[in-house]
């Protein structure tokens, strides 16, 4: 296993460039499915998930090929097979995100019953729920989720709670379904709302992306479309925290900021100074310590989950004390341990740590457990005194392109290197 070593200390400056979004991508991918034939996605990030999904695709009967660094073509012209297996669903939950395309392909699917992982359970019961409210038949069996469709019709779904993954596998699986869809309580996500312009492309009757009531008209037929993914709203928000945490001064190019807003304020809060142009974000602290700010991670618009754990890090040495809740997930504070290590004060009481800003960190052999306490480890090993060693940074790989590069780019000293033993 690889693991990162970080000497801390350097402010980082210059100029990054962001990827596409992992959790836009993936469900596009997913949409491939609906409709046979030829797909050109532009603006696909190199990252781990999107080569588990490609290989599902490609069981599934579809073929794949880089045609660019960054562009992937997919044709699913002769896919026929409906079933998802563990040995692919056990490594990404996101694969469960074929749910809905199948069904509205095939009306057929057979998928692996995701586990829950390490930030929480993580159930998958809306998503069936809605799918029984469009007239599918659900058996769990074996560990399987088997689904058949043989009178698909449009329904009024309300999920109890806010589903990114719930939304998107409705939307697909009722874009081909007879009659109106209205799904309320509905995902905002930007990944809900560039998956629904690209069903549209292909023909779907979608309107209300983007808020909390999405309605749905099925059509008949669909058409393959070429589609580009969204920038990573959450790498952005990563070099944010990371350049907040160093006293750099960064450029980060071809983001979206109206898809950070929430990340902004709470950042301008800390003292960062944030410029927004367009596509591309100048960010600089000249501040000697962040001031502490509060945060409560919400659905979008609110502030994201995905970025709680990377803020932790920097409010680790701010001036003051910080609350930051986690209402999205029940187990996604491991990253508090390991910073802890590293010579944070903090406190974690139920969802909530309370984080004093402490002097400084210092530099420590410590462990990722899950993709973003990854990125929080990254950011203090940038701020902290001396050498940092984080393992298991497979679960980086995941969802962030190059970090290392990209951040010694910036100035970093960061190394991947083999994990002795
Ligand atoms: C998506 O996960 C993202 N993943 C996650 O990003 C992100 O943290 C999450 O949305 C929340 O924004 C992808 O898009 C691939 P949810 P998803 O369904 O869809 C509960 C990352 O780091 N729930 O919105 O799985 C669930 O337990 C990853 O990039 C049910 O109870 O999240 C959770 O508490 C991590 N029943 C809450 O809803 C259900 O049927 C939100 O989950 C579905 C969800």
């Amino acid at each position: 296993m690889d693991k990162f070593v970080i000497e801390g200390g350097e402010r980082l400056k210059g100029t990054v460039r962001i990827g596409g979004s992992k959790n836009a991508v993936l469900p596009l991918l997913a949409a491939t499915i609906l409709q046979k034939g030829i797909y050109r996605i532009g603006n696909v990030p190199r990252l781990r998930d999107v080569e588990t999904m490609i290989k599902l695709i490609n069981i599934l009967g579809g073929k794949t090929k880089w045609i660019e660094e960054h562009r992937l073509e997919v044709d699913t012209g002769q896919l026929e097979n409906h079933v998802a297996p563990y040995e692919i669903v056990k490594e990404m939950r996101a694969s469960v995100l074929v749910l809905g395309s199948l069904i509205g392909g095939l009306r057929r699917a057979t998928v692996s019953y995701p586990g829950g992982c390490a930030i929480g359970e993580r159930p998958i019961d809306l998503h069936l729920k809605g799918l029984s409210m469009l007239g599918c038949d659900v058996h769990i069996r074996e560990g399987y989720v088997d689904v058949t469709a043989k009178h698909m019709k449009g329904a009024r779904i309300i999920f109890d709670t806010v589903t990114v993954g719930g939304t998107e596998n409705i939307l697909m699986a009722a874009v081909l379904a007879p009659g109106e869809t209205i799904i309320e309580n509905a995902a905002r996500e930007p990944e809900v709302i560039d998956l629904a312009l690209m069903l549209k492309k292909m023909g779907a009757r979608i309107t209300g992306e983007g808020t909390e009531v999405i309605k749905i008209k099925g059509v008949d037929q669909l058409t393959p479309c070429d589609y580009e993914v969204i920038p990573d709203r959450i790498e952005t928000g990563t070099f944010l925290a990371a350049c907040g945490i160093t006293r750099g001064s960064i450029t980060i190019e071809k983001c979206n900021p109206s898809h950070i807003k929430a990340i902004i304020d709470k950042l301008r809060e800390t003292g960062m100074e944030i410029i927004e142009e367009g596509e591309t974000i100048k960010a600089l602290m000249t501040k000697k310590k962040p001031t502490a700010v509060d945060i409560t991670t919400m659905p979008y618009p609110g502030f994201p989950t995905d970025m709680q754990a990377q803020m932790m890090a920097l409010m680790s040495i701010s001036r003051g004390v910080s609350a930051i809740r986690e209402t999205i997930f029940e187990n996604r504070m491991m990253h508090a341990a390991e910073l802890r290590r590293m010579g944070a004060d903090l406190r974690v009481i139920g969802n909530t740590a309370i984080v004093k800003g402490a002097k400084m960190l210092s530099g420590a052999k410590v462990m990722a457990t899950d993709l973003r306490a990854s990125a929080s480890l990254i950011i203090a090993g940038l701020a902290a005194y001396g050498t940092t060693e984080v393992s298991r940074i497979y679960h980086i790989d995941r969802g962030y392109e190059s970090i290392e590069e990209k951040l010694r780019g910036l100035g970093a000293k960061i190394e991947r290197s083999k994990e002795q033993g």
